[in-house]
């Protein structure tokens, strides 16, 4: 009998039950008794005891379905280490869990937070297998994570409707997409919808030469600007204070976001109408794409092929098109930001696109 537990811990994103249908389709066509036992709402689950045996059925029909059958939560890394309100040991209790129900192995899917405590799990012993989820991209080690590509989407189609009702009034309209600390979303959504200015937490912008692209469209003849902006968007003096002092300083803002702080500046530098979208969590919903559904049915397959060669300890990644394991150890802690010197910051610079530096 192999015991698998599994959980889906951190932000959500669209195809998080395509891959959790493709680590237990892959487990099936072995020749072992399987039991696939599901933690609810994250490490929550594992920590306080709250599981469920899953039957194969629950895995039949959820390629396309967003959200995960499982339910997540955030369990930041920094409090593993800290006893919750009752004085509980949250490691203590997580590996109880794994040895009361004899598990295997663990197969976890989320960002780089839970995948720093897939790590420690690993440290203390825990058969783990990680699978590289956010809409973010911004986990080190794999090409490319799942849900990147259906945020990409709903973020383009957010650019494109704006679009045409730019065009209308001649305004500036900024499109502001997630992405926590880097611009992955940004960068690949703002070209896809084709904006003409892109801010990226990378690359911080300089307001003037925000203001100077959009001046040089109206005199070019186009009414309209469009900016896609970073939520992690940061000026270039709002990049030389500490972290400390950033935070004091954003704390104190009268802005909800920074795209309203730089739309506020943007009025008062050129004297253009300004407005902002925010698609938000839109970007995080819906159905997976097909690009998705295939990457995680791949990732799925792959993870079940570790579970099956007893390989643990590792993300299973894309990398060159070609699943891949690889070790925690060598990837936990580490991001994956845009690099500013990079060809594809260079080829969308070359056709005009400003990063406002
Ligand atoms: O990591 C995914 C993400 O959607 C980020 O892009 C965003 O900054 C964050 O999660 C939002 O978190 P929450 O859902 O907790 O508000």
């Amino acid at each position: 009998m192999l015991r698998i537990g599994m959980l889906t811990s951190g932000g959500d994103c669209q195809a998080l039950n395509a891959a959790m249908r493709g680590v237990v389709k892959g487990l099936a066509n072995s020749k072992q008794e399987i039991e696939v036992y599901g933690f609810m709402n994250g490490y929550k689950g594992l920590i306080y005891g709250d599981y469920r045996l899953l039957s194969k059925s629950e895995f039949s029909g959820i390629l396309t379905k967003g959200g995960t059958i499982l339910g997540s939560s955030r369990q930041p890394f920094k409090l593993m280490r800290v006893p919750d309100e009752n004085g509980l040991d949250k490691v203590e209790a997580m590996k109880q869990t794994y040895y009361k129900l004899n598990l295997g192995c663990l197969v976890i899917l989320g960002g780089n937070g839970t995948q720093k405590t897939a790590n420690l799990l690993r440290e203390e012993g825990l058969n783990v297998i990680h699978l590289p989820k956010t809409i973010d991209n911004d986990i080190y080690g794999t090409d490319v994570t799942f849900g990147f590509q259906s945020a990409i989407n709903i973020a383009t189609d957010a650019i494109d409707c704006i679009h045409t009702t730019a065009a209308s009034h001649n305004r500036v309209f900024i499109v502001e997409v997630m992405g926590h600390k880097v611009g992955w979303l940004t960068l690949h959504a703002g070209i896809a919808g084709g904006a003409d200015i892109i801010l990226l937490p990378e690359i911080p912008y300089d307001i003037k030469k925000v203001a100077e692209a959009i001046e040089h469209r109206t005199q070019a003849g186009k009414g309209f600007t469009i900016l896609a902006v970073a939520e992690g968007a940061i000026s270039k003096e709002d990049a030389k204070l500490s972290k400390k002092e950033l935070k004091k300083k954003r704390e104190k803002s009268k802005y909800p976001s920074i795209s309203y702080e730089i739309a506020a500046e943007i009025q008062a530098a050129t004297g253009t109408e300004v407005r902002v979208t925010v698609p938000g969590h839109t970007q995080r919903g819906g159905s997976p794409t097909p690009y998705d559904r295939v990457l995680c049915t791949r990732l799925g397959a792959a993870a079940a092929q570790a579970i099956l060669d007893k390989d643990f300890g590792n993300m299973v990644a894309m990398v060159n098109g070609e699943t891949k394991r690889v070790p925690l150890e060598s990837v936990a802690g580490k991001l994956k930001a845009v690099d500013p010197d990079s060809q594809i910051i260079k080829e969308i610079k070359q056709i005009g696109i400003s990063f406002g530096d």
